[in-house]
């Protein structure tokens, strides 16, 4: 599968079968992230990996996905950009990680979803992580119960001309 096929085949997944993620699997999809760029080459990332939902019972809807990746950056030791008021990069460092293991997930017919909808402190104190530890995103993964379909803004997209300028 070309790389445009393989960004066209993902979707959000919000229906999480039991079936668990094999090891060798997710090996794979943190490699992924582990390769990914990061400003300065800073690498600030910190991947928990949470397979006991109950673990994240009361702060994150996750759709029972059997495993989440909470993907972090280290605030003492990513980049700033001087020349803008000091820029800090780790959002899009966590971001570009989160990125790479989504699509590595896809590419192994393993079912995903960015989630974004936790609190960043409740996280820190459940996982017993320090306050240096920004929790980013989550992507969860698993496998679709059966008879998933993505939901309906899975299709909607701007077409190219609204997103694009050229200058
Ligand atoms: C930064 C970001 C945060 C997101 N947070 C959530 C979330 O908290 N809960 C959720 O159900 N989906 C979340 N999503 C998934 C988006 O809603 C989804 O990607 C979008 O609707 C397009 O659908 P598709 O992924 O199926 O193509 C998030 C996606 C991104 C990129």
């Amino acid at each position: 599968m070309d790389f445009l096929e393989l960004a066209k085949s993902r979707y959000s997944t919000r229906d999480f079968s039991n079936r668990q993620v094999e090891d060798e699997k997710l090996k794979k999809i943190l490699e992924a992230g582990r390769i990914a760029p990061t400003a300065k080459n800073m690498q600030p990332i910190k991947i928990l990996v949470v397979k006991d939902n109950t673990k994240l019972n009361d702060i994150l809807f996750n759709y029972n996905a059997p495993v989440n990746l909470i993907v972090c950056c280290d605030t003492n030791n990513t980049s700033k950009i001087s020349i803008d008021n000091n820029y800090d990069c780790g959002d899009m460092d966590a971001s570009i990680v989160a990125c790479h293991m989504m699509l590595e997930a896809t590419d192994l017919k393993v079912n995903n979803i960015w989630l974004r909808g936790f609190d960043s402190n409740k996280i820190r104190e459940v996982l017993n992580q320090p306050n240096n530890i920004k929790p980013v995103c989550v992507i969860a993964l698993g496998y679709d119960n059966e008879g998933y379909t993505p939901n309906e803004r899975h299709y909607i997209r701007k077409e190219i001309d609204e997103i694009v300028e050229f200058i």
